[in-house]
């Protein structure tokens, strides 16, 4: 069959997107085909656009479907394929999501509760995924703990510092505006510091009692990791989890000497690889965004035609809720 698919053949800007009609295979023994109806942008999809394949994400031939995840409807499944059955409502983390229908194994597929629409799947079950091994696995919050979220106006930040709140910790946000800063208050923060306007550690060492956050959650990166280190606490842990504003780059390791701190560079995918933890993440993620605890807005749903206008509005930073693509 062939499908609609937004791809670069080149990096670059949001330019380089492109709406092509593609091939698709029918689905293969273990594969299964699911037609896209809610397909979430996240910023690591503007890290692949601009060939940015730090880490995780590996440098695939051109031209390249862009996208890491969707929520659809299986529509088929491969010769003698164990998964959900055809017209199971589903959601996935995975490659080629910015299209109309996608192949992907099916025991990597999500079926979605009903209490969970295409279109909040879509836009968080990527980033709640990512809030659950960061808040309950990672380090865990819970009474007693206080952590600092960085963009707590985005769209992991939301997430963050509701499900900390829940979860019993203090949460302390930074964000790049006043605006975003009264809004994040909104989602769980008892404090938000607008990081363009000051700089942060100061601030938030007078919150802390001059000690620190025990945990900082920092999905900007260049503009904010180093400072981080300034205002953790003695043997707290820098959670360098995203590089909107850059990648961090070499840093000297004696810099976390002198308070015994912990810096980790994770991923989703290392937190979810096994079978069985994801299986377990993703209930808790879906028992948390369906009890009603924790709001998750949709900042913009755009036709999937429009994905370049998409990715401008994440890279002015004036998004804040995440925005969902619809073929
Ligand atoms: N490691 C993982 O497993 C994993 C999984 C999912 C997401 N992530 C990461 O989580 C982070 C947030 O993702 P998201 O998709 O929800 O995005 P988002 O938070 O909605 O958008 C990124 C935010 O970063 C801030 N920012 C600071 N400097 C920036 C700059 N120079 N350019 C653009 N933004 C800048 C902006 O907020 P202010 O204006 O308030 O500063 C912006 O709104 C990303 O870094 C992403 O890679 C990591």
């Amino acid at each position: 069959m062939q499908t609609e698919a937004i791809r670069i053949h080149r990096h670059g800007g949001p330019e380089v997107l492109q709406m092509d009609r593609v091939d698709l295979p029918d689905p293969a023994p273990g594969q299964a085909l699911v037609r896209n109806t809610a397909i979430g942008v996240n910023y690591a999809d503007i890290y692949e656009r601009e060939g940015d394949h730090g880490g995780p994400h590996s440098a695939k031939p051109m031209p390249v479907t862009m996208g890491h995840m969707a929520a659809g409807v299986v529509e088929a499944l491969g010769p003698d394929t164990a998964g959900p059955a055809v017209g199971t409502r589903v959601g996935y983390i995975g490659p080629n999501s910015y299209a109309g229908h996608t192949v992907m194994p099916a025991a990597r597929l999500f079926p979605l509760p009903e209490a969970l629409s295409d279109e909040v799947a879509g836009a968080y079950l990527l980033r709640g995924l990512t809030a659950e091994y960061l808040v309950r696995r990672l380090y865990p919050l819970g009474p007693g703990k206080t952590a600092l979220v960085h963009a707590a106006a985005g769209g992991m930040g939301l997430l963050l510092g509701q499900w900390g709140a829940l979860l019993g910790a203090r949460m302390i946000g930074t964000a790049g505006s006043p605006e975003k800063a009264e809004l994040a208050l909104q989602f769980g923060y008892s404090d938000v510091i607008d990081y363009n306007a000051q700089d942060f550690v100061q601030p938030v060492l007078d919150l802390t009692g001059g000690v620190g956050p025990d945990v900082i959650y920092d999905g900007v990166g260049r503009a904010t990791f180093r400072r981080s280190l300034d205002c953790i606490r003695p043997r707290g842990m820098v959670i360098s989890y995203g590089t909107a504003s850059g990648n961090v780059g070499e840093f000297d390791l004696q810099l976390l000497h002198s308070k015994s701190i912990v810096v980790t560079r994770p991923t989703l995918r290392s937190w979810i690889s096994d079978p069985d933890e994801a299986a377990a993440a993703a209930r808790a993620t879906f028992e948390a965004l369906t009890a009603g605890r924790i709001v998750t807005p949709i900042g913009a749903t755009l036709p999937l035609a429009r994905a370049a206008e998409a990715h401008r509005m994440m890279e002015s930073r004036t998004t804040t809720a995440p925005i969902v693509l619809i073929p």
